[in-house]
């Protein structure tokens, strides 16, 4: 479908008298501390953000999608009842993943015409992909007549990511643009899915740092560091059948285990033991609202991540060491999968202008890129838009 029909079904779907027409939103996210740990069905702290992925979804008397999207100036459509949807390294492929992952756990759709904005900045390591996976899934649904719990939904939208898109992808992502609380992070345990709410102090700022460089190693090396963690979970297991996932692995086997285990594979392990104690201890802090606590823990899981799990670069090394020096910051890191992206530092609310200049500044001086930074408030997970 080219570009006009396009334009023609932007004005049917915008057009508020067709009957069924409705909005639904999923937000991106940030993840405070505990990375490469849902995998490994540890522990994250992740906040909703409020930038998200805006579906408009109109129903249709076939079993066809039309969809536009706004930021790409492109429209695609497809029939549900094609055998051969396949991922074609494109935008559509979540839609078309979600659409498949839903159909094929018996919810049945209806055809419809989508209009799809995005607001998450595109790889930038705040989650537009399931930003685009829920919203398109809660559109769906409601236009079907289903309904699904969020926690169902983020687990078909991670499932669409994993088997559809390819990407062997946590579900941190897709539980909390889901479940996500406006001025609220969640500890979110990865096996069970029990989360506890945290508070986010009102005199602090959630400030992402988004270096706007994404390294092509990105995805190849995100699924190396899953097969090196399977291969820790191997060797663990082999002593001892209780273990499952590197959560089941305490500190004192870990370095009981050293001189066995490759001297990567130890330390992509220690990475991922001590993030998930540094998750629970950043939750006591933050509930007792300790934020320096809270920031020496971000520090550390940084350094980790830099050092043992080596998916940070220099860029987001750079962007760390330069919020480490202005004050009224409590602690700053990479966040996301890694290698490019964005950083989250905690900044004291009058201290951000002072934040943004100088981390700009230094940004720009050392590398010649221009950085965005978002000064950004924990929001609520997906729903319509009323
Ligand atoms: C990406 C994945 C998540 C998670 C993070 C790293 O964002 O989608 O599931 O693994 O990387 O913490």
């Amino acid at each position: 479908m080219g570009l006009e029909h396009a334009a023609a079904m932007q004005t049917e779907i915008t057009d508020q008298r067709i009957e069924g027409t409705r909005v639904f939103r999923a937000p991106g996210r940030v993840n405070l501390v505990g990375e490469h740990t849902d995998y490994n069905e540890g522990f994250v702290m992740p906040a909703a953000i409020n930038f998200a992925t805006t579906v408009t979804v109109a129903p249709r008397a076939d079993r066809r999608l039309s969809v536009f999207s706004e930021n790409c100036e492109e429209a695609i459509e497809f029939d549900l009842d094609d055998p051969k949807l396949r991922a074609a390294s494109h935008w559509s492929d979540y839609v078309k993943g979600v659409a498949v992952v839903l159909e094929q756990s018996d919810h049945r759709l209806r055809g419809a015409n989508l209009r799809i904005h995005g607001e998450v900045p595109i790889g930038s390591g705040l989650s537009s992909s399931a930003a685009l996976e829920v919203s398109t899934a809660f559109a769906l649904l409601a236009n079907s007549g289903h309904c699904v719990a969020p926690v169902d939904v983020a687990k078909l939208c991670q499932r669409a990511e994993n088997e559809f898109v390819g990407m062997r992808c946590g579900i941190m992502d897709q539980f909390i643009s889901c479940c996500g609380q406006a001025d609220r992070a969640l500890m979110l345990d990865c096996r069970s899915l029990d989360y506890r709410v945290l508070p986010v102090p009102t005199d602090v700022r959630l400030v992402i740092s988004n270096t706007m460089v994404k390294h092509e190693l990105a995805s190849s090396q995100y699924n190396v560091r899953r097969a090196e963690c399977e291969a820790g979970v191997h060797h663990f297991a082999q002593s001892r059948p209780g273990v499952r996932a590197l959560r089941d692995v305490t500190e004192t086997e870990l370095e009981r285990a050293r001189v066995d285990l490759s001297e990567v594979i130890y330390r992509r392990c220690r990475h991922i033991v001590s993030e998930n104690a540094r998750v629970l201890e950043a939750a006591e802090a933050l509930e007792s609202g300790d934020l320096d606590s809270f920031g020496q823990r971000m520090n550390e899981s940084h350094r980790s991540l830099r050092d043992d799990y080596e998916v940070s670069c220099k860029e987001l090394d750079l962007m760390v060491e330069l919020a480490g020096h202005v004050d009224g910051v409590y602690g700053s890191r990479m966040t996301g999968g890694g290698f490019g992206g964005c950083t989250i530092s905690i900044v004291e609310a009058e201290r951000v202008k002072d934040f943004e200049r100088t981390v700009a500044r230094g940004y720009e001086e050392e590398t010649g890129l221009k950085p965005e930074i978002y000064v950004c408030r924990a929001a609520a997970g997906a729903g319509e838009v009323t």
